[in-house]
């Protein structure tokens, strides 16, 4: 995990420094912002604001203002500053602003090398909504499609926050997970070991434009999954990393620093941490890869299988996770979750792998913990990334009880290649009927369609609406019919569901 002080972020606040509106080049003209401006980790009174510069030489470090103001036109600066970067953190940017008003929308830029960036949207966490509404994304390969997901969401109103649960890069090389067919092919062109390989990665995912619209139009919360560091990876090794790679620990090291520099989180030594959005929600974001997770094993017979040695989130991040949902007073208690947490009985359709090992079914013990803990609280809410699938479910822990313990929202992929996709379209279906017959928990589970869904929280009701692209191998594609599905307050079950026709 990174230290503090490896970043340098400087936050010095230079009130009159502010750049004049006339300075304006071109608007139309990114000038060194080519990898646009983006926001996160809204608090009551501060968010992060975050853009990169391309400077004309690496030996230099460069100077770039900030403006925090209420409206798009700047006409006075609630607050501005200057940052000094450089290559030792790529020329990446990243702005703590406090002193903001909670559930208030914002307008940020930066001003460099006399050009002004795109302006960015964003918005502080609200203490007294009525309602709230996130996005919720997870899996974005470039190679594999257009990010036409990410600009459907960048069109909506302004959200409270996109909550990405990982796979925000791939670390593959070109062809490595999928095809390079429709010409978005990986850069660099090999696979992501050094410093080097990820910047490299980041800047060209950060190139894509419907990325750069999301990231301008709402605040971001996000979590990694695995491909941000290698495949099925866990604290001390990963599937994907071989011994002629080189040091593990070099490569991971290499991975936390650039997600790190390029998404506007805050700085922290732990990427798990909870967000708190008034008596109506806090989320709570684990990490489930770096911090605690132990080796996987090939089978469920393999001798450790249920050993309670066997971790997930780690003793720490468990015990932060415990004490953090006892002493919250929200109603709905969102769990940002990157791989499924219910059980999943896949024996029909994967007769040799009954179970994913990769998921919370492969860590049994700790599983079983966090379910007799969670057994005492109502409206707890897991939403889920990982599979390239919808699923919506109670959460059923069959050796824990037969009543749901809350209720799951797994999101599609953005981009990322689907089960049809891999198995063929009927395959695909087959598996979705096989799933939801054999786990009647399952009320939803879509293997074809690419997408996101949006939550949305009130007093009474969770709402989960999945949006889906028609074709994410083409630009621009159109958004299908959402469907849509919901809880009640206090009744861990989804109780109806409809396909809308709007
Ligand atoms: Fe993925």
């Amino acid at each position: 995990m990174k230290s503090l002080s490896s970043f340098l972020i400087v936050l010095a606040v230079l009130i009159g420094c502010s750049p004049k509106s006339t300075d304006v080049k071109e608007q139309t003209d990114p000038g060194p912002f080519l990898h646009g401006v983006a926001s996160g980790d809204p608090l009551y009174d501060r968010v992060i604001i975050w853009t990169r510069v391309t400077p004309e030489s690496p030996a230099d470090s460069v100077v770039v203002f900030w403006e925090v103001s209420e409206n798009q036109w700047f006409k006075s600066s609630l607050i501005s500053g200057q940052v000094v970067t450089d290559a030792g953190r790529d020329f990446t940017v990243k702005v703590d602003v406090a002193n903001l008003q909670s559930g208030t929308p914002y307008y940020y830029r930066f001003k460099s090398a006399g050009s002004f960036s795109p302006i960015g949207r964003t918005k502080t966490a609200a203490q007294n909504a009525d309602s709230l509404r996130f996005a919720v994304v997870s899996c974005s390969n470039y190679e594999w499609g257009y990010f036409t997901a990410y600009q459907k969401i960048a069109e909506k109103e302004l959200l409270d926050a996109v909550v990405h649960l990982g796979d925000y890069i791939y670390e593959y090389a070109p062809g490595g997970y999928g095809d390079t067919t429709i010409g978005r092919k990986h850069e660099p062109p090999h696979e992501l070991l050094t410093l080097s390989d990820y910047r490299t990665r980041y800047a060209q995912y950060r190139s894509d434009p419907d990325l750069q619209a999301m990231h301008a139009s709402h605040p971001f919360i996000a979590i990694w999954d695995d491909h941000e560091i290698a495949n099925d990876v866990y604290t001390s090794g990963a599937q994907n990393h071989q011994a002629n790679e080189g040091s593990f620990e070099e490569r991971k090291r290499a991975a936390v620093q650039t997600y790190y520099e390029w998404m506007p989180i805050r700085e922290a030594d732990k990427l798990y941490r909870s967000f708190e959005f008034g008596e109506l929600a806090e989320l709570i974001m684990l990490d489930e890869r770096l911090e605690g997770r132990t080796a996987p094993v090939a089978s469920i017979s393999d001798e450790n299988f249920n050993s309670p040695d066997r971790s997930m989130l780690g003793a720490d991040q468990l015990s932060w996770l415990k004490s953090t949902i006892e002493g919250s007073e929200a109603r709905w208690k969102v769990i940002g979750n990157q791989v499924i947490f219910s059980d999943i009985n896949q024996t029909m359709v994967f007769p040799d792998n009954p179970k994913n090992l990769d998921s919370w079914d492969g860590y049994p013990a700790e599983k079983k913990e966090v379910a007799r803990f969670i057994k005492d609280f109502d409206n707890i809410l897991w939403v889920t990334g990982d599979t390239h699938a919808s699923w919506v479910m109670e959460t059923i822990v069959a050796d824990v009880s037969l009543a749901p313990l809350g209720v799951e929202f797994g999101t599609p992929s953005i981009s990322s290649a689907n089960y049809d996709e891999y198995s063929g379209l009927d395959t695909a279906r087959m598996y979705e009927n096989l799933f939801q017959n054999f786990n009647p928990h399952i009320k939803y589970a879509n293997l074809t369609e690419h997408g996101y869904f949006l939550l949305t929280l009130q007093k009474e009701r969770a709402t989960a609406r999945y949006y889906f692209v028609e074709n994410i191998r083409v630009p621009n594609a159109a958004e299908g019919k959402p469907k849509e599905f919901w809880v009640n307050d206090g009744a861990p079950v989804i109780k109806q569901y409809n396909v809308y026709g709007f």
